[in-house]
């Protein structure tokens, strides 16, 4: 059977969010838009999964709605809502669980690397985080997630599940008049420069908002004195630039400069080292600079305008759960024939 296409992707709103999001997956959210219907979402309800301050949460959700409108998401022709406001992502989740096995969770790298050695402590949320995250897919029967490299083992989570739900209930999807498979099987979209954006501090690590050092990261609404400022402090070694990118192996925090400069010019490495090729690291980071205060602090001034009118923001979430609602609601409707619920009609 052939699905619609469509494209779901969410992001957490806990703590800022900095280039790592922007180049990762903001971006690519953007150009999407050209070629697919969308469906972005503020995953509030993963964000709770660990403890979340309620006032600094309801901030940040706000805060990464007006990210995706301040990088261009179109609101009116795309779908940004925050998870929590259409109930179906929970109530599919709940579906879910009693489809995912015990094994499959107990393989999730993330769940391991999260709970660390305090396994015995953690949410029953934070293990089961990704069969709530096949439902925010699922509920649309979205064919397209774009996602980071560390998201991709519970991409295939979701598709193990559609699989799964798909041949548990074969002959109910097919009486109910479904075809033979209700569910698609959702594919990542991973590409570009620079998917995987560094710490400026330390070239093995990701750049996170939870690394304490403000310095390792560029954060979305820092201003253009603070970003040339990181820029300048960036780490990197006493070497020229390469010609080659093959002379960036060994090297993580040249790797992650001129992938940060590739992906914001829209370009690629190479083509970079073209440039760059034989400069010293003093003449790239002035480029860099100018480049990431070009790029990043428009987005900045608009976030922090959106900001400052929560009544629009909301209206903004308000206005997309309510076409959320309506696929979703469809989709749960279809579920609970296919599962054998009784429902009101
Ligand atoms: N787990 C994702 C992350 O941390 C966020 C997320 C939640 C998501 N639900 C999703 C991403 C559905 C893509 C599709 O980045």
């Amino acid at each position: 059977m052939a699905f619609k296409e469509r494209v779901f992707s969410g992001v957490q709103p806990t703590g800022n969010l900095h280039l790592g999001n922007y180049l990762g997956a903001i971006t690519k959210f953007v150009a999407l838009q050209d070629t697919y219907d969308c469906i972005y979402c503020v995953v509030d309800l993963h964000a709770i999964t660990v403890w979340q301050d309620p006032p600094e949460l309801k901030r940040t959700i706000r805060e990464v709605t007006a990210a995706f409108i301040a990088c261009g998401i179109d609101p009116k022709k795309q779908i940004i809502f925050n998870q929590s406001q259409v109930a179906e992502h929970a109530e599919l989740a709940w579906v879910f669980n009693c489809v995912a096995r015990l094994g499959w969770l107990n393989r999730m790298t993330q769940f391991k690397e999260k709970a660390g050695k305090d396994r015995e402590n953690v949410s029953v949320g934070l293990y089961a985080y990704p069969n709530l995250m096949a439902a925010d897919i699922l509920v649309y029967r979205a064919t397209h997630v774009p996602v980071g490299e560390d998201q991709k083992q519970h991409l295939e989570l979701a598709r193990d599940i559609a699989q799964k739900f798909n041949v548990d209930f074969a002959a109910s999807i097919a009486s109910n008049g479904y075809g033979d498979a209700f569910f698609p099987q959702p594919e990542p979209i991973i590409q570009g420069p620079a998917t995987r954006v560094m710490s400026l501090r330390d070239g093995s690590k990701k750049m996170s908002k939870s690394e304490p050092s403000d310095y390792s990261r560029i954060n979305l609404t820092d201003d253009a004195d603070t970003i040339a400022q990181k820029v300048r402090k960036a780490k990197t070694d006493p070497e020229a630039l390469p010609s080659e990118e093959e002379g960036l192996k060994p090297r993580p925090e040249a790797d992650n400069l001129v992938g940060i400069y590739a992906a914001l010019n829209n370009t690629t490495k190479a083509a970079v080292l073209s440039e760059f090729g034989g400069a010293q690291f003093s003449t790239f980071k002035m480029a860099l600079v100018d480049l990431s205060v070009a790029k990043l602090g428009p987005i900045g001034s608009e976030m922090k305008k959106l900001v400052q009118d929560p009544v629009y923001i909301d209206s903004i979430l308000a206005d997309g759960s309510a076409r959320a609602s309506a696929i979703a609601g469809e989709t749960m409707k279809a579920v609970k024939d296919i599962v054998g619920f009784v429902r009101r009609s």
